[in-house]
């Protein structure tokens, strides 16, 4: 029997195009899980097959089976005549506490902190209401003070997702033209810690809220760079330590809405001399869509991760412009780095 003609209705490789978006959740959901498992870590020594990986990871073996399959399937793993898997490249980036593991951001994307706001999008969108808080009752900052096992994989993410970009900033910023550098929600402090080591006349402050610092403080000595480079607890929308050369926010503003980044550029401000220098590094949305533009994509879809879980937003030139100039400040001049992420110098205005 032939099929009637199609007169009307989505065009099939549209319609195709569709399930590979859609289906793409759930090969996220499948890396997560083999993230779980620490399936990378249990192949880091060489192929195995579902029976020993099952034994390893204390898994039902025909469903750990199906999985390994599909992870083959989507890149993740290869698969060898004998149904041995192998990490690809892709899948060694699972591995725990290796250079540029991305286990712990691959882990935070569905944990009970992340993963639950993206489950509120809609609700976002149809009330404007801030997601994280509207599930959990307390904003990011204050969930996390509050539960320290989130926290520390938190930070272990922001690693993970920093420490490429970390890398690029570094080679291509001139970060030793100063003495002091504070960097303002600094996190871990990884960022600055390899610029230290490369001008041993610099020093530098860590600035983050208390449990932030106190962990960053315990590696920072571990790194040997205790002498130059001190961990301070405290809340970046009372004070910042004032009189160094140079202030970073790196990944800091994108976290708030308006109001709230613009307290915390005005309590950087205060604490500026007039020749100060702040260095805002972060995503800087283009002001249209740019199909040709591989980063595109990522950045507005980061944009929705702000608006979900920080409560924050990424910005275009134009509005950081704005925002810094509200707080007596200046865009000097964009450095680009080869990532996504740029340098933005302000001077006292
Ligand atoms: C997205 S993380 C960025 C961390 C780091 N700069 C990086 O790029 O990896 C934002 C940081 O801001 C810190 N933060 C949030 N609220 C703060 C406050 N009121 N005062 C100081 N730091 C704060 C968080 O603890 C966190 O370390």
């Amino acid at each position: 029997m032939t099929q009637p003609a199609r007169t009307s209705g989505p065009d099939l490789d549209a319609s195709g195009a569709m399930m590979r978006l859609i289906t793409g959740a759930w090969a996220a959901r499948m890396v997560h899980t083999a993230a779980e498992l620490c399936i990378a870590d249990h192949l880091a020594e060489g192929p195995r097959d579902a029976g020993s990986l099952a034994a390893a990871t204390a898994s039902h073996a025909p469903s750990l089976a199906r999985l390994l399959r599909a992870l083959a399937a989507i890149g993740v793993l290869r698969e060898d005549e004998d149904r041995r898997y192998a990490l690809t490249p892709l899948g060694a980036t699972l591995r725990s506490g290796v250079p540029g593991s991305m286990r712990p951001w691959v882990l935070l994307c569905f944990a009970d902190d992340q993963g639950k706001a993206w489950e509120a999008l809609t609700h976002a969108v149809k009330t404007g209401e801030h997601a994280y808080r509207h599930i959990f009752g307390v904003d990011k900052w204050t969930r996390l003070a509050q539960h320290p096992e989130a926290a520390r994989l938190f930070d272990a993410a922001m690693q993970s997702l920093t420490e490429g970009a970390n890398g690029a900033i570094i080679a291509n910023y001139p970060f030793g033209q100063y003495r002091w550098i504070v960097d303002v929600g600094g996190g871990n402090g990884a960022l600055l810690m390899p610029v230290l080591a490369r001008h041993p006349g610099m020093r530098a402050t860590l600035f983050d809220l208390p449990h932030v610092a106190d962990a960053a403080r315990a590696r920072i000595a571990e790194a040997g760079l205790s002498d130059r480079y001190e961990s301070v607890g405290g809340d970046a929308f009372a004070a910042v330590p004032a009189g160094a050369d140079a202030y970073v926010l790196k990944g800091v503003i994108h976290d708030w809405e308006d109001a709230e980044a613009l307290a915390i550029l005005r309590t950087v401000r205060a604490a500026m001399g007039d020749g100060a220098r702040l260095l805002v590094i972060e995503r800087i949305l283009p002001e249209r869509i740019d199909p040709s533009d591989i980063l595109t994509p990522g950045r507005f879809i980061h944009d929705i991760n702000m608006m979900l879980n920080p409560g924050g937003r990424e910005r275009t030139e134009a509005e950081f412009r704005d925002l810094l100039a509200r707080a007596g400040l200046r865009l000097a001049r964009i450095v680009p780095i080869p990532c996504p992420l740029s340098v933005i110098e302000a001077d006292p205005a």
